[in-house]
């Protein structure tokens, strides 16, 4: 599912798929340093188990964890935003 990029209209909110698309997909598209894939359920769902969900795997991208960087380079984004990505590249509600 490709939406095109727009430049931002208002609210200034980073949508996922800009997240995703700037800063990590250049990691996640691939599997890249052992990062779990955009849309494999099942690497997702076992990290979800293992940080107790969502809200957990969120904590780690905003501190970063091993080979992860901090916010997963993404400096400016909102916790929100973070989080838009991550369900949207895990599935995960
Ligand atoms: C430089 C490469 C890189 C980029 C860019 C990157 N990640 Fe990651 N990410 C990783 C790697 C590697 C792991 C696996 C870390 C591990 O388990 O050792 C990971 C793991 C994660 C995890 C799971 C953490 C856990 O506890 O298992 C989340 C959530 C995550 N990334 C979110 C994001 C988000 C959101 C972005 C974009 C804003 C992003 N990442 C960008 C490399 C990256």
């Amino acid at each position: 599912m490709e939406v095109a990029a727009s430049a931002g209209g208002g609210g200034g909110a980073k949508t996922p798929d800009e997240v995703i698309a700037k800063h990590c997909n250049a990691c996640h598209g691939t599997g890249l340093l052992g990062s779990p894939k955009i849309g494999d359920a099942a690497d997702w769902g076992k990290r979800a188990k293992e940080q107790g969900g969502l809200d957990g795997l969120l904590a780690k991208a905003i501190t970063g964890i091993n080979s992860m960087p901090p916010k997963g380079t993404c400096a400016d984004c909102s916790d929100p935003e973070l989080k838009g990505a991550i369900e949207k590249m895990s599935g995960l509600k």
